[in-house]
C-alpha cells in the first residue's frame, strides 16, 4: 500500500516517529502537523495545530492523506478519532490513536483506576475522592503508611501527581488540589497506596484484537542527576531495562497487557494504537502506575531505533486488523537519549537562543523536540530542546557516543543531567 501519511504533533516524539515513517518503502509522503524543523527534514511541515480538526480536515482531503497518524494525548482525549469515523468524507482514513473513550484511560485517572478493577489488572489501591466527599479521602489516608499519593483525574500537563510524606501535608494538599490547584483536572482526586519499587515504561500497539510488544524503556524524570528536583517531561530515556527478564515481560503480557485489550474489546471499545504502560516492579511483579495512550517522549527517541521493522507496515497491520501477520523485530542493541533542555526548564527558562551550527554526530541520531527557525537559523523554541539517542551493544559504549554528541551541542543555558543510564551501567557492573 502506498501511503499518505498525516501525524500530528510538534515535539521530540513525532521526529522520531517522521523519522522512522520516512524509511518506509510504503510511505508516499509524509506530512506533520505542525511539526519542528526537525520533522521538516524528513516529511512537510504543515502550520496546524495537533487539536485543529477542521485544520487536519482540510488537509486531509487537499492532500487525499489516507492514514492518520496521532501524536500527542489532547487530540485523543478531545475525540479526534470518533470525530474522522464520524465525518463521511474522513472515514475512510484510519487513525493511529484510540477512541475518546479509549483514551479516557489516559485522560482520566479514576476510568482508568476503574477499569483495571473491572479487568483485575494489578494496581495500587485506591479510593477517588470529590469535594463533598472529601472526609472519605482522608479516612483513606487514615488507613495508609507513608508516603501518600494524590493524583489529579484530569489531564494536567504531566504535573498532577503528588507524592508527599506527612500525613497531615496530604490531607492539606488533597483540599488544595479539590480547590483548583492543577484546575478542573483536580475535581475528582485519586488517592492511592504508595508502591516501592523500580519503574519500568512498556509500549505496546495494538489493533484492537492483536498486539506487539515494542523495545521497554526506562524514562528520567527529575531535572536533576540522582533523580533530584522538579518532575519534567523527561530528561532522558534507555531502552532495554536489564531488570525486565523474559519472566517479568510473560508476567506482564499475562497481566496487564492482554487483560487490557481484551478488556478494551469487551466494553465495546475500537482501540487502535498506541499503548504506553507506566509500570512498577514491585518484588518482581508489575503493577500498573499509569497508562497513556500514546507513546512517551523521550521514550520513543530510544524505543523506535530500536525497531528494525517498518513501523509503516505496522500502522498497516492496525489499520486492517492483521497486525499478527506483521514482523516486529527488535535490534539487541542499548539505546540512549540524553536531551539537552534549556536553563530553567521545568519551570521559567528563555526561548529564542540561536543554536550553533549543529556538528556531524556519526553513529549518533539527533531529534529536534523544541526548536524554531528565526530568520533563517536554527533557535530554541520549548524547554526540552533537542534528544541525542546513540546506539550502542552495550550501555557504556551508548552512554559514552550520547555524550560526545550532547558535547558538540551549543546555545546559550543549555543544561542537561550527565548521568542518564549511569544506574544502570552500574548495576551491570556489579552483578
Ligand atoms: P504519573 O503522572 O502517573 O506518571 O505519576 C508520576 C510519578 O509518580 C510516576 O512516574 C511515579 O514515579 C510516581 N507514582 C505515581 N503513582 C505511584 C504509586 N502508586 N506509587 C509510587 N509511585 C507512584
Ligand atoms: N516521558 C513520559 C511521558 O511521555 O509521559
Amino acid at each position: 500500500m502506498n501511503y499518505r501519511v498525516l501525524l500530528t504533533g510538534s515535539g521530540g516524539r513525532e521526529h522520531a516517529l517522521a523519522w522512522k515513517l520516512a524509511q518506509s518503502r510504503q510511505l508516499e509522503k509524509l506530512w506533520i502537523a505542525p511539526g519542528n524543523p526537525g520533522t521538516a527534514a524528513v516529511g512537510e511541515n504543515v502550520p496546524i495545530a495537533a487539536t485543529d480538526f477542521d485544520g487536519l480536515k482540510a488537509l486531509a482531503l487537499t492532500q487525499q492523506i489516507n492514514l492518520l497518524v496521532v501524536g500527542p494525548e489532547d487530540p485523543l482525549v478531545m475525540g479526534i478519532a470518533d470525530w474522522f469515523a464520524a465525518d463521511p468524507a474522513l472515514s475512510h482514513i484510519p487513525v493511529i490513536g484510540p477512541p475518546r473513550r479509549g483514551a479516557q484511560l489516559e485522560g482520566s485517572k479514576d476510568f482508568a483506576k476503574q477499569f483495571m478493577q473491572r479487568h483485575h489488572i494489578p494496581t495500587a489501591r485506591h479510593t477517588t475522592v470529590r469535594w463533598d466527599t472529601v472526609a472519605a479521602g482522608d479516612a483513606f489516608l487514615d488507613s495508609l503508611p507513608s508516603p501518600y499519593v494524590l493524583k489529579a483525574d484530569g489531564l494536567a500537563a504531566g504535573k498532577g501527581v503528588l507524592i508527599i510524606e506527612s500525613r497531615d501535608e496530604a490531607k492539606r494538599q488533597l483540599r488544595r488540589i479539590l480547590q483548583g490547584l492543577f484546575g478542573a483536572a483536580g475535581d475528582t482526586v485519586v488517592i492511592e497506596e504508595f508502591l516501592q519499587g523500580t519503574e519500568v515504561s512498556f509500549f505496546v500497539l495494538t489493533d484492537g484484537e492483536h498486539y506487539k510488544l515494542l523495545p521497554e524503556a526506562k524514562d528520567y524524570k527529575r531535572i536533576g542527576n540522582n533523580d533530584t528536583g522538579l518532575n519534567t517531561g523527561g530528561m532522558g530515556a534507555v531502552s532495554p531495562v536489564p531488570f525486565v527478564t523474559p519472566d517479568f515481560r510473560q508476567k506482564v503480557e499475562q497481566q496487564i497487557i492482554r487483560p487490557t485489550i481484551d478488556g478494551l474489546r469487551q466494553e465495546g471499545i475500537d482501540y487502535r494504537g498506541f499503548l504506553f504502560l507506566g509500570l512498577m516492579n514491585v518484588a518482581g511483579n508489575p503493577y500498573v502506575i499509569e497508562y497513556n495512550v500514546r507513546m512517551g517522549d523521550p521514550e520513543t527517541e530510544a524505543v523506535m531505533p530500536r525497531l528494525s521493522s517498518d513501523l509503516l507496515d505496522l500502522f498497516d497491520g492496525v489499520a486492517r486488523r492483521t497486525l499478527h501477520k506483521k514482523p516486529c523485530d527488535i535490534i539487541a542493541d542499548t539505546a540512549l537519549t540524553v536531551v539537552c533542555v534549556s536553563g530553567g526548564y521545568p519551570e521559567a527558562y528563555g526561548k529564542g537562543y540561536p543554536i550553533a551550527p549543529l556538528p556531524a554526530m556519526p553513529g549518533s541520531l539527533l531529534f529536534h523536540a523544541g526548536t524554531a527557525i528565526a530568520d533563517g537559523a536554527l533557535v530554541t523554541r520549548g524547554g526540552r530542546v533537542l534528544a541525542v539517542t546513540s546506539l550502542a551493544p552495550g550501555i557504556a559504549e551508548a552512554r559514552e557516543k550520547a555524550y560526545a554528541a550532547v558535547a558538540g551541542i551549543r546555545y546559550t543555558n543549555s543544561y542537561c543531567r550527565t548521568d542518564i543510564g549511569l544506574d544502570i551501567m552500574m548495576k551491570k557492573e556489579n552483578d
